[in-house]
């Protein structure tokens, strides 16, 4: 079967379709730019379409001969409700009868407008009449290397929010196996997986493994907000996607974002990933 993957050419993109073609599944990838196909033709895609998916032309393009899609919505897109609607009325249009949505651990999750906007596409999802399956992963331990510099020389690690908030930090490696999984094998209609990765750890722990994985110390530092809101502005991170980032952090703040690794255990046949792991193969 011909599996459409949206947001092809992301960081979530990127693995599920290498994982799916391990899985030999075919893939025709729906990527935003041009110079996005050749990488995603290495990377296992049989067919590579350029569009936005905000264009109904180019989603039916995308969607014509597929029996179904793996959506992955572009990361805090303020069109996140209406992109999943379009790909819904679409892939029904052109005959397609399985969706598996990539959604996030608790949608439910009152606050981070894009927690909110996953959870209405849910809704869409289950009404659909499509064969679905909705992924809920946590927080991937990928995010963690974009403090790699930092946490190697000067031995800190910074986040928006108290260093006790524990997430269920998940390999996203571990999330594009299962994806394949649940697309290539039998059996996962009308299922919901939350993929949490194995242990709810806090910033501080995160340090101390991060620490001990590099052989010195690491510590955990709370970052001032505004600091840290000046930090994202200077890099070019403005309007919803800035707001939602805040409602998000002002959300992992109270609650961090914790949920439970049996899901992901049992569809792997294996746990998931630890952060330790992680840690060593990134290094
Ligand atoms: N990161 C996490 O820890 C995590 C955890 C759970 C769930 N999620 C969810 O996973 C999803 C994917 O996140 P990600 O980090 O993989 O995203 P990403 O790396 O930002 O990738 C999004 C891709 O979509 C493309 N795109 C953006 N706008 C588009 C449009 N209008 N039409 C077509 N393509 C468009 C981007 O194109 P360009 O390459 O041109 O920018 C990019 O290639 C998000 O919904 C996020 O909420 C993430």
């Amino acid at each position: 079967m011909l599996i459409l993957v949206t947001g092809a050419a992301g960081v979530t993109g990127r693995a599920a379709v290498r994982a799916l073609a391990a899985r030999g599944v075919t893939v025709r990838a729906l990527v935003r730019r041009p110079e996005q196909v050749a990488q995603l033709r290495t990377g296992g895609a049989a067919e590579v379409v350029v569009g936005d998916l905000r264009d109904r032309a180019a989603l039916r393009r995308a969607a014509h001969g597929t029996g179904g899609a793996y959506y992955i919505c572009p990361q805090l897109h303020p069109d996140e409700e209406a992109i999943g609607e379009g790909l819904i009325r679409t892939l029904r249009e052109a005959g397609a009868w399985r969706l598996v949505y990539h959604s996030v651990l608790h949608p439910q999750a009152d606050g981070p407008p894009h927690h909110l906007m996953k959870l209405h596409t849910e809704r869409r999802v289950i009404d659909s009449g499509l064969a679905y399956t909705i992924l809920q992963p946590a927080l991937y331990m990928q995010n963690l290397l974009v403090q790699r510099y930092d946490v190697a020389t000067h031995g800190v690690y910074r986040v928006p929010y108290s260093v006790l908030a524990r997430f269920s930090w998940i390999d996203l490696r571990d999330v594009a196996e299962a994806a394949a999984l649940v697309l290539a094998e039998p059996g996962h209609d009308a299922a919901t997986y939350e993929m949490a990765g194995p242990e709810p750890l806090s910033s501080a722990q995160v340090a101390e493994q991060w620490g001990a994985a590099l052989g010195r110390p690491v510590r955990a530092e709370t970052l001032r907000r505004a600091a840290w809101a000046q930090e994202l502005n200077r890099s070019g991170v403005g309007g919803y996607a800035l707001d939602a980032r805040a409602a998000m952090m002002t959300y992992y703040d109270r609650h961090g974002l914790v949920g439970n690794p049996n899901a992901l255990t049992w569809l792997l046949r294996r746990p998931p990933r630890t952060l330790m792991e992680f840690l060593r193969d990134a290094d």
